[in-house]
Order: C-alpha cells, then sequence, then structure tokens
C-alpha cells in the first residue's frame, strides 16, 4: 500500500509503478490530488481530508479481460461498503457513477497499463469517493453530492472498499452481478445514448452476463451497449 499527502493522480502514479518493476496487486491512496481524472478526458475534484482517492494495482494473468466486468466490480464494491460503514444505500447509474438521493458521490475510473519492457499487463482501478465535500466547482454543483458523513475515519472507509474489491476481482464468477443489477438505477428507466455522432433513446431492460446494458430503442430495434454514458430521462 502506497499512502500519499498529494499526488497528480493515483491512477498515473499506480501506472508508473507497473512499468517501472511493481507486479504485486498494490493500493494507492492520496489525501488530495491535483490532476484527478475522471472518464472522457474529465477532470475529478478531488480536495484535501474529505474524500477518497484510490486505486486499485490488479496485474492481470493471460485471459483476464473484460473492462466492464472491472468497472462493475468496482461499483459493487463501493456500495457494499459504503452500506457496511454508514449503513446507507447507495445506487450505481450504468456503469461507473455511483448516486445517493440522485447526486453523483463517486466514480470510477478504469484503464489499462502494459510494460513494454516485461509484456506483462494490469488494470488499475481509480475509486473516487465524496465523503463529506460540501462545497464543489460550480459545473458539477448539480449533480454532485457527498456521503455526508465525516464520523468514520477515511482508512476505515478504504479498508472497506479494497477489502470488497479485491474480493469481488479473486472471484472469476458472475454471480456479484445480480448484486449489480439489483442497485442499478437504470433498470426500466427511460435513457439517452450516443452512438457514431448520433442520438438514441430507448428503455434500459436489463443487464447481460458481460455487464453490458441491454437498451430496447423507441424505433423498436436492441442496442447492447458496452461502453459510453447514458443520460436517464426524467419520466
Ligand atoms: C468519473 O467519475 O468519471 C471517474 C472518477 C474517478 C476518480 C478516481 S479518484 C482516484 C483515481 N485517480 C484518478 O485520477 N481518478 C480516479
Amino acid at each position: 500500500m502506497f499512502c500519499f499527502d498529494t499526488v497528480d493522480s493515483t491512477n498515473d502514479e499506480a501506472k508508473r509503478r507497473f512499468r517501472t518493476g511493481l507486479k504485486n496487486t498494490s493500493l494507492f491512496v492520496s489525501d488530495t490530488q491535483t490532476n484527478g481524472r475522471g472518464r472522457r478526458g474529465r477532470s475529478f475534484y478531488s480536495p484535501s481530508a474529505t474524500g477518497i482517492y484510490l486505486s486499485l494495482l490488479y496485474p492481470l494473468t493471460e485471459g483476464q479481460s473484460g473492462f466492464l466486468s472491472f468497472t462493475s466490480k468496482a461499483a459493487v464494491a463501493v456500495c457494499r461498503a459504503l452500506n457496511s460503514v454508514y449503513s446507507v444505500s447507495p445506487k450505481i447509474k450504468w456503469v461507473n457513477d455511483i448516486l445517493l438521493d440522485g447526486k453523483k458521490i463517486a466514480g470510477i475510473l478504469c484503464e489499462y497499463v502494459t510494460d513494454t519492457e516485461s509484456g506483462g499487463s494490469a488494470v488499475v482501478i481509480g475509486i473516487g469517493i465524496n465523503l463529506s465535500t460540501e462545497i464543489f466547482p460550480e459545473a458539477i454543483s448539480d449533480t454532485a453530492g457527498s456521503v455526508g458523513n465525516r464520523s468514520v475515519p477515511r482508512e476505515i472507509i478504504t479498508a472497506a472498499v479494497a477489502k470488497e474489491l479485491i474480493m469481488l476481482l479473486n472471484d472469476s464468477g458472475s454471480s456479484y452481478l445480480d448484486e449489480y443489477r439489483a442497485l442499478s438505477l437504470v433498470i426500466g428507466r427511460h435513457i439517452a445514448y450516443e452512438r457514431n455522432g448520433q442520438v438514441f433513446t430507448g428503455k434500459a431492460v436489463s443487464i447481460d452476463s458481460d455487464a453490458a446494458l441491454v437498451v430496447l430503442r423507441d424505433d423498436g430495434r436492441t442496442d447492447v451497449l458496452n461502453t459510453g454514458e447514458i443520460t436517464v430521462r426524467t419520466a
């Protein structure tokens, strides 16, 4: 485990260490990040003391892959940990956002890293959780929220997330998907998404065995989404 007061991004630090020889499952945590990154080139607001910013470096053995499975396992791990520590019941917005009372309280960024020297590869699973952050940058002030509690030391929550995540990663079964489905905020909802520059709308009907989102489009066709972002439409 590597702990920092500050770092650019725990994901970047994990990747650097992997490329320079670290080959064991390792956890990187930082009090704050100067370049916390989210998906699609966005930044992840990472103020000191009020959040958890961690990355798990998980070296892969041959044949292990499935980006969606890493992200969805991380989402289940965060929900389990927050539930066990705070007795709150967050929900998952496919595929990487964790929401509580309609606000995003945590995000997940999974990235692959390859060491060209050894040929080995790993996945870096980055998780950011807003625990007690109250003031957010204007751009996200309407959508971001916090667990709203600082009574529990961050190391307790960090340990709970890491334990749940490592347990899920080490289990090659897919029974966690039922839990993922039960935690899903989107199944049964009307959603919008973009594909190849075109916007589609439809009903999210299920999450399949690869954690992909099955959508019955309003034009009657079916789409299976493996990546990208969706918007949940209000009724
Ligand atoms: C998202 O919401 O799009 C994903 C956010 C992921 C943020 C975490 S914080 C720890 C790790 N380091 C980063 O730079 N990003 C992830």
